[in-house]
Protein backbone atom coordinates (compact mmCIF):
# COMPACT_ATOMS: atom_id res chain seq x y z
CA UNK A 1 0.00 0.00 0.00
CA UNK A 2 1.39 3.21 -0.90
CA UNK A 3 1.29 6.20 1.76
CA UNK A 4 0.09 9.58 0.76
CA UNK A 5 3.32 11.96 0.88
CA UNK A 6 1.38 14.82 3.00
CA UNK A 7 3.32 17.76 1.30
CA UNK A 8 1.70 16.30 -2.42
CA UNK A 9 -1.73 18.10 -2.51
CA UNK A 10 -4.35 15.43 -3.51
CA UNK A 11 -5.95 17.07 -6.85
CA UNK A 12 -8.87 15.30 -5.62
CA UNK A 13 -9.40 17.42 -2.39
CA UNK A 14 -8.44 20.23 -4.24
CA UNK A 15 -10.72 20.44 -6.45
CA UNK A 16 -13.90 19.61 -4.02
CA UNK A 17 -11.99 22.61 -2.01
CA UNK A 18 -12.32 24.72 -4.76
CA UNK A 19 -15.88 23.76 -5.72
CA UNK A 20 -16.93 24.47 -1.91
CA UNK A 21 -15.45 27.69 -1.52
CA UNK A 22 -17.28 28.72 -4.97
CA UNK A 23 -21.09 26.85 -3.53
CA UNK A 24 -20.47 29.36 -0.49
CA UNK A 25 -19.22 32.22 -1.64
CA UNK A 26 -22.66 32.56 -3.27
CA UNK A 27 -24.97 32.50 0.12
CA UNK A 28 -25.84 36.06 1.61
CA UNK A 29 -23.29 36.81 4.62
CA UNK A 30 -24.85 37.12 8.13
CA UNK A 31 -26.28 40.74 8.57
CA UNK A 32 -27.48 41.46 5.40
CA UNK A 33 -31.37 42.45 5.62
CA UNK A 34 -34.12 41.79 3.01
CA UNK A 35 -37.50 43.30 2.27
CA UNK A 36 -36.10 46.97 3.62
CA UNK A 37 -35.24 44.98 6.86
CA UNK A 38 -38.05 43.08 8.08
CA UNK A 39 -35.43 40.19 7.91
CA UNK A 40 -31.73 39.86 8.72
CA UNK A 41 -29.90 36.79 8.26
CA UNK A 42 -28.10 35.05 10.76
CA UNK A 43 -26.72 32.14 8.90
CA UNK A 44 -26.68 29.94 6.27
CA UNK A 45 -28.09 26.48 6.39
CA UNK A 46 -28.00 24.50 3.30
CA UNK A 47 -27.71 25.04 0.02
CA UNK A 48 -29.11 23.07 -3.28
CA UNK A 49 -29.01 23.43 -7.12
CA UNK A 50 -31.85 26.02 -6.87
CA UNK A 51 -32.01 27.37 -3.76
CA UNK A 52 -30.27 28.94 -0.59
CA UNK A 53 -31.63 28.16 2.72
CA UNK A 54 -30.97 30.85 5.71
CA UNK A 55 -31.39 30.92 9.20
CA UNK A 56 -32.66 34.64 9.58
CA UNK A 57 -34.73 36.96 12.54
CA UNK A 58 -37.39 38.87 11.73
CA UNK A 59 -38.83 42.20 12.77
CA UNK A 60 -39.57 40.97 15.87
CA UNK A 61 -36.78 39.05 16.65
CA UNK A 62 -38.18 35.80 16.09
CA UNK A 63 -36.26 33.36 14.27
CA UNK A 64 -37.40 32.41 10.85
CA UNK A 65 -36.16 30.18 7.55
CA UNK A 66 -35.93 32.51 4.66
CA UNK A 67 -35.26 30.21 1.16
CA UNK A 68 -33.70 32.01 -2.01
CA UNK A 69 -34.73 31.53 -5.45
CA UNK A 70 -31.12 30.66 -6.53
CA UNK A 71 -30.70 28.16 -9.72
CA UNK A 72 -26.95 28.34 -9.39
CA UNK A 73 -26.58 26.94 -13.26
CA UNK A 74 -28.57 30.03 -14.24
CA UNK A 75 -27.42 32.62 -11.80
CA UNK A 76 -24.68 34.23 -10.07
CA UNK A 77 -24.34 36.66 -7.23
CA UNK A 78 -23.21 40.71 -7.88
CA UNK A 79 -23.14 42.29 -4.80
CA UNK A 80 -26.27 40.90 -3.29
CA UNK A 81 -28.27 41.22 -6.57
CA UNK A 82 -29.15 37.63 -8.11
CA UNK A 83 -28.05 38.35 -11.92
CA UNK A 84 -28.00 35.98 -15.02
CA UNK A 85 -24.74 34.08 -15.89
CA UNK A 86 -25.20 35.61 -19.50
CA UNK A 87 -27.99 37.14 -21.36
CA UNK A 88 -29.12 34.18 -22.92
CA UNK A 89 -30.19 32.58 -18.97
CA UNK A 90 -32.35 36.01 -18.78
CA UNK A 91 -35.85 34.41 -19.44
CA UNK A 92 -35.17 31.06 -17.90
CA UNK A 93 -34.15 32.51 -14.65
CA UNK A 94 -37.16 35.24 -14.88
CA UNK A 95 -39.57 32.04 -15.34
CA UNK A 96 -37.75 30.23 -12.26
CA UNK A 97 -38.09 33.15 -10.15
CA UNK A 98 -41.93 33.32 -11.53
CA UNK A 99 -42.78 29.64 -10.78
CA UNK A 100 -40.85 29.81 -7.35
CA UNK A 101 -43.52 32.47 -6.25
CA UNK A 102 -46.31 30.63 -7.71
CA UNK A 103 -44.89 27.88 -5.83
CA UNK A 104 -44.21 29.55 -2.51
CA UNK A 105 -48.22 30.85 -2.61
CA UNK A 106 -49.83 27.10 -3.33
CA UNK A 107 -47.28 26.50 -0.57
CA UNK A 108 -48.79 29.04 1.88
CA UNK A 109 -52.35 27.99 1.36
CA UNK A 110 -51.27 24.26 3.13
CA UNK A 111 -51.94 24.96 6.74
CA UNK A 112 -51.46 21.41 8.54
CA UNK A 113 -49.72 20.41 12.01
CA UNK A 114 -47.24 18.31 9.66
CA UNK A 115 -46.37 20.78 7.02
CA UNK A 116 -43.93 23.93 7.17
CA UNK A 117 -45.75 26.76 7.75
CA UNK A 118 -45.20 29.83 5.16
CA UNK A 119 -45.16 33.47 7.00
CA UNK A 120 -44.67 35.40 3.69
CA UNK A 121 -43.53 35.47 0.09
CA UNK A 122 -41.35 38.62 -1.32
CA UNK A 123 -38.91 39.69 -4.16
CA UNK A 124 -35.63 41.05 -3.44
CA UNK A 125 -32.40 41.20 -4.88
CA UNK A 126 -33.65 40.90 -8.38
CA UNK A 127 -35.01 37.39 -7.31
CA UNK A 128 -37.60 35.51 -5.00
CA UNK A 129 -37.47 34.30 -1.12
CA UNK A 130 -40.27 32.42 1.32
CA UNK A 131 -39.93 33.15 4.54
CA UNK A 132 -40.84 29.88 6.80
CA UNK A 133 -41.49 28.59 10.27
CA UNK A 134 -38.33 27.85 12.20
CA UNK A 135 -38.57 24.26 13.22
CA UNK A 136 -36.55 23.40 16.25
CA UNK A 137 -35.46 20.19 15.93
CA UNK A 138 -33.61 18.28 14.00
CA UNK A 139 -34.63 16.23 10.55
CA UNK A 140 -34.81 12.84 10.14
CA UNK A 141 -31.79 11.90 8.57
CA UNK A 142 -29.21 13.52 11.20
CA UNK A 143 -31.42 11.67 14.05
CA UNK A 144 -31.44 8.09 12.21
CA UNK A 145 -27.29 8.59 11.13
CA UNK A 146 -26.71 9.35 14.83
CA UNK A 147 -28.28 6.51 16.34
CA UNK A 148 -29.44 3.35 15.98
CA UNK A 149 -32.38 2.85 18.19
CA UNK A 150 -34.00 6.31 17.79
CA UNK A 151 -37.57 4.92 17.70
CA UNK A 152 -39.65 2.26 18.97
CA UNK A 153 -42.15 0.82 17.20
CA UNK A 154 -45.52 2.62 18.65
CA UNK A 155 -43.79 6.28 18.72
CA UNK A 156 -42.50 5.10 14.46
CA UNK A 157 -46.44 3.96 14.09
CA UNK A 158 -47.62 7.60 15.48
CA UNK A 159 -44.71 9.50 13.40
CA UNK A 160 -45.99 7.51 10.12
CA UNK A 161 -49.97 8.40 10.80
CA UNK A 162 -49.32 12.05 11.06
CA UNK A 163 -46.96 11.76 7.82
CA UNK A 164 -49.68 10.54 6.33
CA UNK A 165 -52.42 12.82 7.48
CA UNK A 166 -49.70 15.62 5.91
CA UNK A 167 -49.58 13.48 2.74
CA UNK A 168 -52.83 12.93 2.13
CA UNK A 169 -53.58 16.50 2.38
CA UNK A 170 -51.28 17.77 -0.03
CA UNK A 171 -52.42 15.10 -2.20
CA UNK A 172 -56.07 16.22 -1.94
CA UNK A 173 -54.45 20.15 -2.70
CA UNK A 174 -53.22 18.33 -6.38
CA UNK A 175 -49.91 18.61 -4.70
CA UNK A 176 -46.80 16.07 -4.86
CA UNK A 177 -43.96 16.59 -2.80
CA UNK A 178 -41.81 14.27 -4.97
CA UNK A 179 -38.79 14.67 -2.29
CA UNK A 180 -40.07 12.70 0.65
CA UNK A 181 -37.08 11.78 2.10
CA UNK A 182 -35.03 11.49 5.88
CA UNK A 183 -33.49 14.79 5.42
CA UNK A 184 -36.61 16.33 4.41
CA UNK A 185 -38.29 15.53 7.58
CA UNK A 186 -37.70 17.69 10.96
CA UNK A 187 -38.39 16.18 14.15
CA UNK A 188 -39.22 19.05 16.60
CA UNK A 189 -38.68 19.25 20.62
CA UNK A 190 -42.41 17.71 20.62
CA UNK A 191 -41.23 14.95 18.47
CA UNK A 192 -43.55 15.84 16.10
CA UNK A 193 -42.55 15.29 12.38
CA UNK A 194 -42.95 18.28 9.90
CA UNK A 195 -42.66 17.77 6.38
CA UNK A 196 -40.08 20.68 4.61
CA UNK A 197 -38.52 21.07 1.09
CA UNK A 198 -41.59 21.92 -1.52
CA UNK A 199 -38.82 23.19 -3.82
CA UNK A 200 -39.54 19.74 -6.24
CA UNK A 201 -43.05 19.86 -5.76
CA UNK A 202 -45.50 19.78 -9.01
CA UNK A 203 -49.14 21.18 -8.62
CA UNK A 204 -51.14 19.35 -11.68
CA UNK A 205 -51.73 22.75 -13.46
CA UNK A 206 -48.28 23.73 -13.42
CA UNK A 207 -46.80 19.83 -14.89
CA UNK A 208 -46.52 21.62 -18.73
CA UNK A 209 -44.06 23.91 -17.91
CA UNK A 210 -41.93 21.47 -15.37
CA UNK A 211 -39.51 20.80 -17.91
CA UNK A 212 -38.38 24.02 -17.80
CA UNK A 213 -38.95 25.25 -13.93
CA UNK A 214 -39.27 22.10 -12.04
CA UNK A 215 -36.75 20.96 -10.19
CA UNK A 216 -35.95 16.96 -10.81
CA UNK A 217 -34.37 15.11 -7.41
CA UNK A 218 -33.66 11.24 -7.37
CA UNK A 219 -33.07 10.51 -4.61
CA UNK A 220 -30.95 7.19 -4.63
CA UNK A 221 -33.04 4.75 -2.29
CA UNK A 222 -36.06 7.38 -1.59
CA UNK A 223 -37.27 8.02 -5.10
CA UNK A 224 -39.89 5.33 -6.91
CA UNK A 225 -38.23 4.01 -10.33
CA UNK A 226 -40.86 6.22 -12.77
CA UNK A 227 -38.49 9.48 -11.05
CA UNK A 228 -35.41 7.70 -13.10
CA UNK A 229 -37.14 7.96 -16.22
CA UNK A 230 -37.61 11.11 -18.33
CA UNK A 231 -41.49 12.27 -18.72
CA UNK A 232 -42.78 8.84 -16.89
CA UNK A 233 -46.35 9.23 -15.30
CA UNK A 234 -45.68 10.44 -11.49
CA UNK A 235 -48.29 9.97 -9.18
CA UNK A 236 -49.27 10.34 -5.68
CA UNK A 237 -48.65 6.40 -5.50
CA UNK A 238 -44.99 7.83 -6.05
CA UNK A 239 -44.72 9.79 -3.11
CA UNK A 240 -45.85 7.21 -1.20
CA UNK A 241 -42.92 5.37 -2.55
CA UNK A 242 -41.01 7.82 -0.91
CA UNK A 243 -42.39 7.75 2.52
CA UNK A 244 -42.35 4.15 2.53
CA UNK A 245 -38.53 4.19 1.92
CA UNK A 246 -38.24 6.89 4.52
CA UNK A 247 -40.30 4.52 7.24
CA UNK A 248 -38.30 1.00 6.01
CA UNK A 249 -34.88 3.31 6.80
CA UNK A 250 -35.94 4.41 10.64
CA UNK A 251 -37.22 0.80 10.89
CA UNK A 252 -34.20 -1.18 9.64
CA UNK A 253 -31.48 1.32 9.96
CA UNK A 254 -31.38 1.93 5.95
CA UNK A 255 -33.34 2.40 2.84
CA UNK A 256 -34.53 -0.15 1.04
CA UNK A 257 -32.28 -1.62 -2.44
CA UNK A 258 -32.42 1.23 -5.09
CA UNK A 259 -35.84 0.82 -7.59
CA UNK A 260 -33.63 1.45 -10.76
CA UNK A 261 -31.67 -1.65 -9.50
CA UNK A 262 -34.58 -3.86 -8.49
CA UNK A 263 -36.75 -2.73 -11.85
CA UNK A 264 -33.64 -3.90 -13.78
CA UNK A 265 -33.28 -7.29 -11.79
CA UNK A 266 -37.40 -7.54 -12.53
CA UNK A 267 -36.64 -6.90 -16.27
CA UNK A 268 -33.95 -9.53 -16.58
CA UNK A 269 -36.49 -12.18 -15.06
CA UNK A 270 -34.78 -12.70 -11.84
CA UNK A 271 -36.38 -11.70 -8.49
CA UNK A 272 -36.92 -8.20 -6.95
CA UNK A 273 -34.17 -8.07 -4.20
CA UNK A 274 -36.20 -5.93 -1.67
CA UNK A 275 -36.57 -7.49 1.52
CA UNK A 276 -40.27 -7.13 2.70
CA UNK A 277 -40.35 -6.27 6.14
CA UNK A 278 -43.34 -8.47 7.08
CA UNK A 279 -42.20 -10.83 9.52
CA UNK A 280 -38.21 -9.37 10.16
CA UNK A 281 -39.86 -6.78 13.60
CA UNK A 282 -41.75 -7.10 16.59
CA UNK A 283 -43.63 -5.10 18.61
CA UNK A 284 -45.69 -3.45 15.56
CA UNK A 285 -49.77 -3.33 14.95
CA UNK A 286 -50.93 -6.37 12.48
CA UNK A 287 -50.51 -4.83 9.14
CA UNK A 288 -48.43 -1.99 9.69
CA UNK A 289 -44.90 -3.30 8.57
CA UNK A 290 -47.56 -4.73 5.30
CA UNK A 291 -48.66 -1.53 4.26
CA UNK A 292 -44.78 0.07 4.06
CA UNK A 293 -44.08 -3.45 2.16
CA UNK A 294 -47.48 -2.48 -0.10
CA UNK A 295 -46.19 1.18 -0.48
CA UNK A 296 -43.01 0.10 -1.87
CA UNK A 297 -44.18 -2.20 -4.88
CA UNK A 298 -41.41 -1.48 -7.79
CA UNK A 299 -44.01 -1.03 -9.74
CA UNK A 300 -46.57 2.03 -9.45
CA UNK A 301 -49.80 0.33 -10.00
CA UNK A 302 -48.67 -2.86 -7.34
CA UNK A 303 -48.26 -0.06 -4.41
CA UNK A 304 -50.98 1.66 -2.60
CA UNK A 305 -52.25 4.11 -4.52
CA UNK A 306 -53.91 6.78 -1.33
CA UNK A 307 -52.60 8.03 1.24
CA UNK A 308 -55.90 7.98 3.04
CA UNK A 309 -56.23 4.15 2.25
CA UNK A 310 -52.80 3.48 3.63
CA UNK A 311 -53.98 5.52 6.95
CA UNK A 312 -57.02 3.52 7.13
CA UNK A 313 -55.13 0.23 6.87
CA UNK A 314 -52.72 1.31 10.39
CA UNK A 315 -55.48 3.38 12.00
CA UNK A 316 -55.38 2.13 15.55
CA UNK A 317 -58.87 -0.12 16.35
CA UNK A 318 -60.75 0.00 18.97
CA UNK A 319 -61.64 -3.09 20.85
CA UNK A 320 -63.46 -5.17 19.33
CA UNK A 321 -63.65 -3.46 15.62
CA UNK A 322 -63.19 -5.33 13.14
CA UNK A 323 -60.55 -4.26 9.72
CA UNK A 324 -61.59 -4.33 6.80
CA UNK A 325 -60.68 -7.27 4.96
CA UNK A 326 -58.21 -6.32 2.02
CA UNK A 327 -57.69 -2.81 1.28
CA UNK A 328 -58.60 -2.19 -2.43
CA UNK A 329 -54.89 -0.70 -2.92
CA UNK A 330 -56.28 0.77 -6.14
CA UNK A 331 -59.07 2.25 -5.02
CA UNK A 332 -59.01 5.89 -4.73
CA UNK A 333 -60.80 9.16 -4.95
CA UNK A 334 -60.66 11.13 -8.19
CA UNK A 335 -59.05 14.78 -6.68
CA UNK A 336 -56.05 12.74 -4.91
CA UNK A 337 -54.70 12.34 -8.63
CA UNK A 338 -53.21 15.26 -9.58
CA UNK A 339 -51.76 12.90 -12.84
CA UNK A 340 -53.81 10.24 -13.41
CA UNK A 341 -51.96 6.81 -15.17
CA UNK A 342 -53.80 5.78 -18.30
CA UNK A 343 -56.33 2.63 -17.74
CA UNK A 344 -54.76 -0.81 -17.85
CA UNK A 345 -55.74 -3.87 -18.58
CA UNK A 346 -56.75 -5.79 -15.46
CA UNK A 347 -55.36 -8.64 -13.65
CA UNK A 348 -51.93 -10.05 -14.63
CA UNK A 349 -52.59 -9.53 -18.01
CA UNK A 350 -52.21 -5.77 -17.20
CA UNK A 351 -49.24 -5.78 -14.74
CA UNK A 352 -47.42 -7.65 -17.58
CA UNK A 353 -48.32 -5.11 -20.24
CA UNK A 354 -47.84 -2.06 -17.76
CA UNK A 355 -44.14 -3.91 -16.48
CA UNK A 356 -43.35 -4.24 -20.08
CA UNK A 357 -43.80 -0.19 -21.02
CA UNK A 358 -41.84 0.63 -18.15
CA UNK A 359 -39.45 -1.76 -18.78
CA UNK A 360 -39.20 -0.53 -22.43
CA UNK A 361 -38.83 3.20 -20.89
CA UNK A 362 -36.06 1.94 -18.80
CA UNK A 363 -34.32 0.05 -21.41
CA UNK A 364 -34.85 3.25 -24.02
CA UNK A 365 -32.90 5.34 -21.66
CA UNK A 366 -29.50 3.75 -21.37
N1 LIG B 1 -38.13 25.39 8.54
C1 LIG B 1 -36.95 24.90 8.94
N2 LIG B 1 -36.61 24.91 10.24
C2 LIG B 1 -35.41 24.42 10.64
N3 LIG B 1 -34.48 23.90 9.81
C3 LIG B 1 -34.77 23.88 8.50
C4 LIG B 1 -36.01 24.36 7.99
N4 LIG B 1 -36.01 24.23 6.66
C5 LIG B 1 -34.84 23.66 6.36
N5 LIG B 1 -34.08 23.44 7.45
C6 LIG B 1 -32.75 22.79 7.48
O1 LIG B 1 -32.06 23.08 6.26
C7 LIG B 1 -31.88 21.88 5.50
C8 LIG B 1 -32.11 22.21 4.02
O2 LIG B 1 -33.40 22.69 3.83
P1 LIG B 1 -34.32 22.18 2.65
O3 LIG B 1 -35.58 22.95 2.72
O4 LIG B 1 -34.44 20.69 2.74
O5 LIG B 1 -33.51 22.62 1.35
P2 LIG B 1 -32.62 21.85 0.28
O6 LIG B 1 -32.62 20.38 0.60
O7 LIG B 1 -33.29 22.15 -1.01
O8 LIG B 1 -31.28 22.48 0.38
C9 LIG B 1 -32.86 20.87 6.06
O9 LIG B 1 -32.45 19.52 5.86
C10 LIG B 1 -32.92 21.26 7.53
O10 LIG B 1 -31.87 20.65 8.24
MG1 LIG C 1 -34.00 19.14 1.46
Amino acid sequence: MQTPDPSDPDPTAEAFAADLAESFADDLKPGTVLLDGQYTILGFLNSGGFGITYLAQDSLDRKVVIKECFPNALCRRSTSAVRPRSRKHTHDLRSIVENFIAEARNLAKLVHPNIVGVHQVFEDNDTAYMAIDFIDGKDLEDILSSTDQAFGPAEIVVLLQKMLSAVDFIHQAGILHRDISPDNILIDQNRNPVLIDFGAASQATLVPTRVLTGRRVVKDGYSPQEFYLTGAEQSPASDLYSLGATFYHVITGGPPVESQKRLAMVAEGSPDPYRPLVGRYRGYPDGFLASIDASLKVLQRDRLQSASVWAEMIRIRKPGEVAPPEPALRAQPEAARPQPEPPAPAGAVGRLANLAAQVSAWRGRR
